[in-house]
């Protein structure tokens, strides 16, 4: 017998823990600002209801089916040679993305000391963006970063307190929020910031473009933990009688609206400071203590923030290894220890170039990216798509449609054939949401 969530809160909160992290906080900001403000947030909410939300259901279905891990989910539930290793896929997405999140986890947790010590204080907005600059270009910094950030992800796992981290998570992830709240209040009364606010809620249409759609279907992938393997393991522990749907709009509804929080932060903030919408993926590091700057005892907010922030990135890289490891347990018959190691040097090796991208490594470029924008953006709008749509068609076209909603209305009965809800499902998983990842795909990458 697998185990199994030990209540349906222990299964929320880890959800939500993996999902809720950088993602929401440092790249939703900066997509938003290089994506037209208003008009990425329009899209990115549709996206997030025909797409995000499906495809967590389906995700966290095909393991509560399966009851295994993301690779020999497929293997357990078809024997095609093609459709049966698409979780391979899964896997390597999941690392690929660890890579560079670890390196930006890293920047957090040096910006915890930074903060710590004073060295955030400058009053300009252009004086912290120099100092962030010069520190992802020192050759040693970012690295030194990363395995501090890696070797807390793999104490974590090894020394099994992941129970800690739930409970740790508990009351950090709340305290996130109630700073973003106090940071919220603080910007909007910064002059010029309305503007901002505006302009991230207006939904311009005619700002709407292919690449903008790519970019969002991109992001709600990579914030939703989705295509990686991660829900799909964390439903092979679920009981038969939990409510998918419901769960996955709970999920989804809290990630959403701490992304949007960050944004209502960090873009009227982008407007008060002068600061260009191409800021890239610095514009948390300078936003966030500018903002604090201009408070009494500006740098310990802004390292309490930080820490937090590391805290929040830790429930997300701990939810891959989790994924990493039921994969190597069940197939290996290894124990946790030697495969956690194992995994986690991969993650550094493969993060060592993104790492040093800005520093040692930044003649390489291509279209203007260095190699961890490259490795981001690469992850977000080629393999978390291709990988999300390889599940969803085999969903729709290969485990089948019917078998699909039988499994989803254990412990959803409203979830059933006469209901509108059920038939609109089918129209989405096997038409709607393939042809739109295919088409913006295809279209929105040949646009570049
Ligand atoms: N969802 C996480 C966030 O928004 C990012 C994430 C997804 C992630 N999959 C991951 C992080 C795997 C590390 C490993 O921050």
């Amino acid at each position: 017998m697998r185990d199994q969530w030990n209540s349906r809160i222990g299964f929320i909160l880890a959800s939500i823990g993996s999902a809720v992290g950088l993602g929401n906080i440092w790249r939703f900001p900066t997509v938003t600002a290089e994506n037209g403000g208003g008009a990425f947030l329009f899209v990115y909410l549709i996206v997030v209801l025909i797409i995000g939300v499906p495809v967590m259901i389906i995700e966290l279905t095909l393991g509560r089916k399966s009851q295994t891990n993301v690779v020999s989910t497929f293997d357990t539930l078809t024997n095609h040679p093609f459709w049966s290793k698409i979780g391979f896929i899964g896997l390597i997405s999941a690392l690929v993305v660890l890579s560079f999140y670890a390196v930006i986890a890293g920047w957090v947790i040096l910006y915890f000391f930074f903060a710590l010590v004073g060295r955030l204080s400058l009053t300009s907005a252009n004086d912290l963006l120099v100092f962030f600059d010069t520190m992802i270009a020192h050759p040693y910094l970012s690295t030194l970063g990363l395995i501090i950030f890696l070797t807390f992800t793999l104490l974590i796992v090894m020394t099994g307190v992941s129970k800690g981290i739930e409970r740790f998570s508990k009351f950090s992830m709340p305290s996130v929020i109630i700073l973003l709240i106090i940071l919220f209040a603080r910007t909007i009364t910064l002059e010029g910031s309305f503007e901002g606010l505006i302009w991230f809620l207006s939904p311009r249409l005619e700002d709407v473009t292919l690449s903008v759609a790519l970019n969002a279907i991109g992001q709600v992938f990579f914030s939703f933990s989705l295509g990686m393997g991660i829900l799909l393991t964390y439903g092979s522990y679920l009981a038969k009688d939990t409510n998918i749907p419901s769960n996955s709009l709970i999920i989804s509804i809290s990630d959403v609206l701490v992304a949007i929080l960050a944004g209502a932060i960090v873009i009227p903030a982008l407007f008060a400071f002068n600061l260009e919408l191409e800021t890239g993926p610095g514009l948390i590091f300078v936003t966030i203590p500018a903002v604090f700057n201009t408070l009494p005892l500006g740098s310990l907010w802004t390292s309490v923030f930080f820490l937090l922030l590391a805290f929040a990135a830790l429930t997300s890289s701990v939810s891959f290894l989790e994924v990493l490891t039921a994969y190597t347990v069940d197939k290996f018959k290894q124990p946790r220890k030697n495969a956690t190691i194992l995994a986690t040097f991969s993650v550094f090796i493969l993060g060592l170039p993104s790492a040093l991208a800005a520093g040692p490594l930044d003649f390489f470029t291509v279209r203007g990216m260095n190699f961890l924008d490259l490795v981001d953006t690469f992850s977000s709008t080629v393999l978390l798509p291709l990988s999300g749509l390889l599940i969803v068609l085999f969903t729709g076209w290969v485990w089948g449609n019917k078998t699909a909603i039988k499994e989803i209305q254990q412990g959803a009965p409203a979830f059933n054939e006469e209901n509108l809800i059920a038939s609109l499902w089918s129209i989405l998983v096997k038409y709607l949401i393939p042809l739109a990842i295919l088409y913006i795909f295809i279209t929105g990458f040949l646009a570049g």
